[in-house]
């Protein structure tokens, strides 16, 4: 990567609306560019109201966040990119880590919306591009299929392999459903390993049924799970409990880390050996940085202009 001298990048501006993390801290710090200052005020009825403190006409704006608890944080996010419009920005990147809404790719009921879309249009009128990681893309290939502005797409799959390669002896990948099998198939590859992907099927929000194929002659391997997120902690919650009655006890990795409600106590209760994030979302389990992964693409951004 080419080194990034400071000049390159004066016209830049890192702005956080929720508050700083070790993701942004690491982006900001090898960047070297400045961190804005953002307000966002919250009334007693809970409406919000954005204040951009930082000089940002003619800048670059980089607004940063993680999209978990997305209802909570989207009206801020747009009126943000709005005022930062407003106040003559040149142009407004939306970096956010974690993409939320993207499971939502079809009507699977009569009258159904379909979110996916909905909010791919909402962020497209408001940014002028977008960059995130691991996106869930099952039905749709690609974020353009979706958004109407250029996107990114950056991988944690060769950060995920090294922490296995740094971590674990002998691993036995599992992907617990046939979406995870992007994932899964090329960490397997990077490190090597043998791969199985179960069949699951989703009853509703906190019911999911799996069946796993003969792994006995996988006994004696380190079993890692690779999941692209934990939301409600099901998904990995069942495979555990199918690993465990084959007297395996699996380490659970999943780039996004979102642990809804108690999911991660329960994760931990039922017999995880270790749980794994990457640090899109700030969680206690973050073991695996992919910030150098936001910094090659802002900087390649900026400096082909
Ligand atoms: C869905 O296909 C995803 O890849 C994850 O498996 C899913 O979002 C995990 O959700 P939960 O933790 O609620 O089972």
């Amino acid at each position: 990567m080419k080194n990034i001298s400071k000049n390159e990048f004066n016209k830049t501006i890192l702005l956080s609306p929720f508050g700083t993390n070790d993701l942004i801290h690491r982006i900001q710090k090898k960047l070297e560019c400045e961190m804005g200052e953002i307000e966002i005020h919250t009334f007693p009825d809970k409406e919000t109201l954005v204040h951009i403190n930082s000089k940002v006409k003619d800048s670059n704006i980089i607004l940063i966040t993680s999209l978990n608890h997305p209802n909570f944080k989207i009206f801020p996010l747009i009126s943000a990119a709005d005022t930062a419009r407003e106040l003559r920005a040149k142009k407004i990147t939306l970096v956010t880590p974690y993409l939320a809404y993207m499971r939502q790719d079809r009507s699977f009921h009569e009258g159904e919306a379909i979110t996916s879309k909905q909010f791919a249009k909402l962020i497209s009128f408001y940014f002028d591009n977008l960059i995130t990681m691991d996106p869930h893309l099952h039905r749709f290939h690609s974020l353009n299929e979706i958004f109407q502005i250029p996107t990114e797409v950056l991988h944690a799959t060769s950060f995920i392999a090294q922490w296995i390669k740094e971590n674990v002896k002998n691993p036995f990948i599992i992907g617990p459903d046939i979406e995870s099998k992007q994932w899964v198939s090329e960490v397997a590859r990077i490190n090597q390993a043998p791969y199985v992907i179960l069949d699951k099927i989703r009853e509703n929000d906190r019911l999911v049924k799996l069946s796993i194929p003969d792994i006995e002659k996988y006994h004696d391997n380190t079993p890692i799970l690779i999941d692209d997120i934990i939301s409600s902690g099901i998904t990995m919650l069942e495979s555990i409990r199918h690993l465990k009655n084959r007297k395996m006890e699996p380490i659970c990795i999943a780039i996004h880390g979102i642990f809804a409600d108690n999911a991660y106590a329960s994760l931990q209760k039922a017999g995880a050996k270790e749980i794994v994030t990457c640090n899109t979302i700030e969680h206690e389990s973050n073991k695996i940085d992919v910030s150098e992964a936001f910094v090659e693409i802002i900087s390649k951004n900026n400096l082909n202009k």
